[in-house]
């Protein structure tokens, strides 16, 4: 007990204990990430703005997040790129710093449409940056990905990891190229405050399960396939390779819980310093495909069927960081389990079998 009473002292020493509510930029709020973020942002007593064209997410996402965290949230329908109307946007708002998630993220997609992805993700970075060059913001976060890593040569994955190279998409190279774009800028100019996160894989939901992943058409990814799967709105999980060399042959990645993703944001917003700083954002537990299925029927209460299927095309074996350098810096780890993530991802999935209204 008298230790605990230590601890909480010393914690508050280094911990501000009351931070100050700031007025956040959000670009790409209204899709997956960023509508959870806006509800950590809010549970700090921080303001969103949010920026989206809503190409991959709707503005019912948004009614949602206004349900759960009481409050309107600040709208504008936009694509980055219009460099003019943000201008106007960001001159009308004073947001005092800028989480930048906006972009396209489909990694096949990225392989048949490169242009786009290219022209997307990389011209609306330097939107935002000339806009907040201009408005004198010097504040952001990025949204990177453990992509940048590329084949790891070896495991867990570290910030000073080999990155920028054998990254296997046109989308992999935006991240790597956004990440160079933000250091050499902030190489210039010193008084940028720049922090790269790079995300493991994200998933799970919030848990009053009214917000939570919607992708459209067939899902790329592992969670919400084997979420619809569960739903009985696909017939069975295609298992991409099981002769890997991991714990069961199947491919093995650090999932990580959306709402701890969420709060990483928060601990890199009271963080942010002059200069450019990189954190993987990850649970450094490694899971295999069955695991997860396995955990996810855990969750649900019901089988869920799956079939051996060849390897995916530019997939490796397994990926998974050491989270050491948030939680030494940034005072974060995450805290939800696979299981935790499962059961959100089930409450999400269930109660919105179609996902978010029209
Ligand atoms: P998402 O597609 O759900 O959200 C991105 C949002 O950006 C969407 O709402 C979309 O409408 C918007 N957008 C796209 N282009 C835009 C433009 N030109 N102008 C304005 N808005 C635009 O994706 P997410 O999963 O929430 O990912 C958010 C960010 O995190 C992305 O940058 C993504 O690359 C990155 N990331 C995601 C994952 C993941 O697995 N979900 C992993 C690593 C990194
Ligand atoms: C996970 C594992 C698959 C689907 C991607 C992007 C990455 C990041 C996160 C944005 C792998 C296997 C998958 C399926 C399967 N996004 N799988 N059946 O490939 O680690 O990462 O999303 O930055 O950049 O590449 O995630 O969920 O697609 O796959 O067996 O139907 O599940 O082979 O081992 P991935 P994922």
């Amino acid at each position: 007990m008298l230790w605990w009473f230590i601890r909480q002292l010393i914690l508050r020493t280094i911990t501000p204990s009351k931070v100050v509510a700031m007025r956040i930029l959000l670009t790409g709020g209204a899709g997956y990430i960023g509508t959870h973020i806006i509800v950590a942002l809010a549970a700090n007593g921080h303001q969103s703005i949010v920026v989206d064209d809503l190409s991959n997410s709707r503005h019912s996402a948004i009614d949602r997040v206004e349900s759960i965290i009481s409050a309107p949230v600040v709208f504008h329908h936009s694509d980055l790129r219009d460099t003019d109307r943000l201008l106007k946007i960001v001159e009308d708002t004073h947001p005092e710093a800028v989480i930048h998630l906006a972009g396209l993220k489909a990694v096949g997609q990225s392989v048949a449409e490169p242009a786009l992805y290219y022209d997307t993700n990389i011209n609306a970075t330097l939107s935002l940056l000339k806009v907040m060059e201009a408005t004198q913001i010097r504040r952001l976060i990025f949204s990177s990905s453990a992509t940048v890593y590329g084949d790891p040569e070896t495991l867990p994955l570290t910030e000073s990891s080999r990155s920028g190279i054998g990254i296997s998409s046109p989308y992999g190279w935006t991240k790597a190229m956004i990440e160079q774009i933000l250091r050499d800028v902030a190489h210039t100019d010193p008084s940028w405050q720049f922090s790269l996160l790079r995300y493991f894989n994200p998933v799970g939901a919030h848990e009053s399960g009214l917000i939570g992943e919607d992708p459209a058409g067939i899902p790329n990814n592992l969670m919400p396939y084997v979420a619809q799967v569960a739903a009985g709105r696909r017939n069975r999980v295609n298992v991409f390779g099981d002769d890997y060399d991991t714990i069961d042959g199947t491919g093995v990645r650090d999932y990580i819980h959306v709402m701890d993703l969420a709060q990483g944001h928060l601990a890199a917003l009271n963080h942010l310093s002059p200069g450019v700083a990189t954190y993987n954002l990850g649970t450094g537990q490694g899971t295999s495909v069955l695991q997860l299925i396995s955990a996810f029927e855990q969750a649900c209460g019901h089988p869920i069927p799956y079939q051996i299927a060849p390897r995916r095309p530019g997939d490796v074996a397994a990926m998974y960081c050491s989270p050491a350098k948030a939680g030494r810096d940034l005072n974060w780890q995450a805290t939800h389990t696979i299981l935790d993530a499962c059961r959100d991802s089930w409450r999400w999935q269930s109660t919105n079998p179609d996902g978010y209204p029209a």
